[in-house]
């Protein structure tokens, strides 16, 4: 495909997906930026009460988790973050990466993909492979109070040639779906899931969104391997318990992984 030709985000299309939730987004969007989390934790934009969302045509130094680059071409994906502010007595926000990934999960099904599972903590994945990445961060100082800066890349037509590093593979949009949306409605449509999701999150915390999770488990009751920054652990995944950290049981009884620095694999 000719890149050139991509289809640019334009806000009034995100605004007729999101419908009556419109109003409650700031939307900016950039031709090119370095990372739109980036640009979003150094310059938090002041509040209004909306939520603030930042989409950039290209990124120039997207960044994945564990240190990864997330790369882009104009056109083949979407990328996107938003600022999503936490009440003033909020705790740390346990399992939020895994809501977002149930978000998009969502938005994904209701266009008709088929296949869509969640590889803990947050990668989306269709029959296998990754669809979507997110990277959440957390933000806070300077008197502003604990805000999440939530960054998600869905791939939506990668170039033939694209030298991905990801383990599992990478699929895309136009490889799901006969007619994929354009990028607007598709922000658009991800932005309603997110205010529905992140809504009963606020209200009832991950315990409430378990269950859903727990369906899409891509590695449900499979033999998986956890990579670590000094240790290896295997076992076979049981699950999300409600802060959101993985299951294990391994030949030494039942344990917990917390979402770091840790990577899971298929054993
Ligand atoms: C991963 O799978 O490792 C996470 C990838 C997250 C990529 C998105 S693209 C928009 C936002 N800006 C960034 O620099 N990263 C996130």
């Amino acid at each position: 495909m000719d890149h050139s030709d991509y289809e640019a985000l334009d806000a009034g299309g995100v605004a007729e997906a999101l419908g009556e939730l419109a109003g409650v987004f700031s939307l900016e969007i950039l031709p090119e930026c370095d990372s739109t989390n980036s640009r979003l934790l150094d310059n938090p934009p002041p509040g209004d009460g909306r939520v603030h969302v930042l989409a950039a045509e290209r990124q120039t130094a997207g960044r994945g988790r564990r240190g990864r680059a997330w790369q882009s071409w104009p056109g083949a994906g979407l990328t996107f973050s938003l600022l999503w502010r936490f009440a003033p007595a909020a705790h740390v926000p346990a399992g939020l990466s895994l809501v977002v990934g149930l978000a998009v999960a969502r938005t994904l099904e209701e266009l008709g993909v088929e296949g869509v599972a969640l590889k803990w903590p947050n990668d989306v994945l269709i029959q296998g492979k990754k669809l979507a990445g997110i990277l959440v961060e957390l933000s806070s100082g300077r008197g502003r109070g604990l805000a999440a800066v939530i960054g998600i890349g869905i791939n939506l037509r990668m170039p033939a040639d694209a030298a991905v590093d990801s383990p599992m593979g990478v699929t895309d949009l136009a490889s799901c779906l006969a007619s994929p949306p354009s990028p607007s409605r598709l922000l658009g449509l991800v932005l309603a899931q997110l205010q529905l999701f992140l809504e009963i999150y606020a209200a009832a915390g991950f315990a409430a969104l378990r269950g859903a999770w727990q369906q899409r488990n891509a590695f449900a009751d499979l033999p998986v391997r956890i990579l670590g920054e000094a240790h290896e652990l295997t076992g076979t995944c049981v699950g999300v318990d409600d802060d959101g950290a993985l299951l294990l049981q391994t030949a030494e009884g039942l344990r917990r992984v917390l979402s770091g620095d840790v990577s899971l694999r298929l054993a």
